[in-house]
């Protein structure tokens, strides 16, 4: 691809990834995504984070669109997950960059990483600086933003954030910047990507905002690792207040009602309880685990208020798929969740025990009275069913205020 000129010298060499799904294996990015790495043209010349193995060509003939790679003095390493340092083999094995600059925990995982002991790693803690001639860049170190390693660059003549995976977004697109395409659009892939990567990590990101606010950090640009850079105050603006919106993760007036169901008992029951949420004014989502990825189902738990979650009994437990689903969500975290769980069995009838038993894992408010169904629900049944669904958008109620 052709870099794309951010500001006067200071360009996007990445790559975009128009067809993978599959995102590092455990969350879908439909609509495909890209690996930024930005070229600053200064006395040094500087390339911030670099991009997955395999697109490391691309890299190298875009970086040679404006200046030799080998011509390369330092490189910056924001992030070693190999979707932004897979790269750095390659570059090693063509040219010889004086320095790489990573964070202190860098040091060592690029060590383990690479197993390489030739390349001129340099540290830089937390507030450090470095001169690239007319232009200074700022290490901010954000652990667990989200691996131990991740930090910022901050170039304060150029008032721009290089922001590693922060207010990253899972996009392939012809275009580069936010303004370009619909803020609705990039505001649902936002919110994917913090749902499914950033979540547990909501206090480390409240530390961050906090940081950029007291060290009265001016930014004008925001460059993420992941799809769109923002670009003027507006943007920028959406970016920092969106993710303060993510962080604080509040109740909010919607519920997800997600099952596994053998033969459509649990789904009968499931659909009579999201009856009862919808008669407390409860906007709902319903998911059939045999139709949907456990990442899609995180983002809608991560939106709602209330979570239900339902599965016939196999086996004295849950359905496979209930238990992917559970063991992702409580992986990540959230918080503020009022829960239900419901379930039919035809002999032993375990499913709601263990339901409840991953709610309490996950220190979700669970609504009692569980409806637990021997083989098919009668109207009786299901009226229970819808009761419970009623009981549970009460509770909700009372936590939006
Ligand atoms: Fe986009 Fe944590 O790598």
């Amino acid at each position: 691809m052709k870099p794309v000129e951010i500001k006067k010298g200071i360009y996007w060499v990445g790559a975009v990834d128009w067809n993978t799904i599959d995102f590092h294996g455990y969350s879908l990015a439909r609509y495909g995504t890209t690996y930024n790495a930005y070229l600053v043209i200064d006395k040094k010349i500087t390339l911030f984070d670099t991009v997955k193995e395999p697109f490391a060509d691309e890299l190298l003939d875009c970086i040679a669109q404006i200046v030799d790679p080998c011509k390369i003095d330092y490189i910056v390493v924001n992030h070693l997950e190999p979707d932004h340092a897979g790269a750095l083999p390659k570059i090693f094995g063509t040219c010889q960059p004086q320095k790489v600059f990573c964070s202190p925990m860098g040091e060592k995982s690029l060590k383990a990483h690479f197993h390489t002991k030739d390349w001129p790693l340099e540290v830089k803690k937390h507030g450090e600086t470095l001169s690239l001639g007319k232009r200074n860049v700022q290490f901010l170190e954000t652990r667990m933003l989200h691996w131990p390693d991740s930090m910022f660059s901050y170039i304060p003549e150029e008032k721009m954030l290089i922001s590693s995976d922060a207010f990253g977004q899972n996009i392939a697109s012809s275009e580069r910047f936010v303004d370009e395409l619909d803020k609705n659009f990039v505001k649902r892939r936002l919110t994917e990507y913090y749902a499914n990567i950033v979540t547990p990590f909501s206090p480390v990101v409240e530390k961050t905002l906090g940081m950029v606010t007291e060290q009265e950090l001016d930014i004008e640009y925001i460059c993420p690792d992941h799809g769109l850079i923002y670009r003027h105050k507006d943007d920028v603006n959406f970016a920092l207040c969106n993710y303060a919106e993510f962080a604080s993760q509040p109740y909010r007036p919607r519920a997800v009602l997600v099952y596994s169901t053998m033969w459509h008992s649990t789904e009968k029951m499931g659909k009579a309880i999201a009856d009862g949420l919808m008669e407390e004014g409860i906007s709902v989502r319903i998911m059939d685990m045999a139709s949907y990825h456990h990442s899609d189902v995180m983002t809608e738990v991560f939106l709602a208020g209330a979570v239900v979650f339902g599965s016939s009994t196999h086996n004295n437990n849950i359905l496979p798929q209930m238990a992917d689903l559970l063991t992702y969500i409580k992986g990540l975290k959230p918080q503020n969740k009022v829960a239900g769980t419901f379930g039919s069995f035809g002999w032993s009838g375990e499913c709601v025990k263990a339901l409840n038993s991953w709610v309490e894992t996950m220190g979700f408010e669970l609504v009692e009275g569980s409806p637990r169904i021997k083989h098919v629900p009668d109207s009786q049944a299901l009226v229970q069913c819808v009761e419970y669904g009623r009981n549970i958008g009460k509770v909700l109620k009372t936590k939006l205020g």
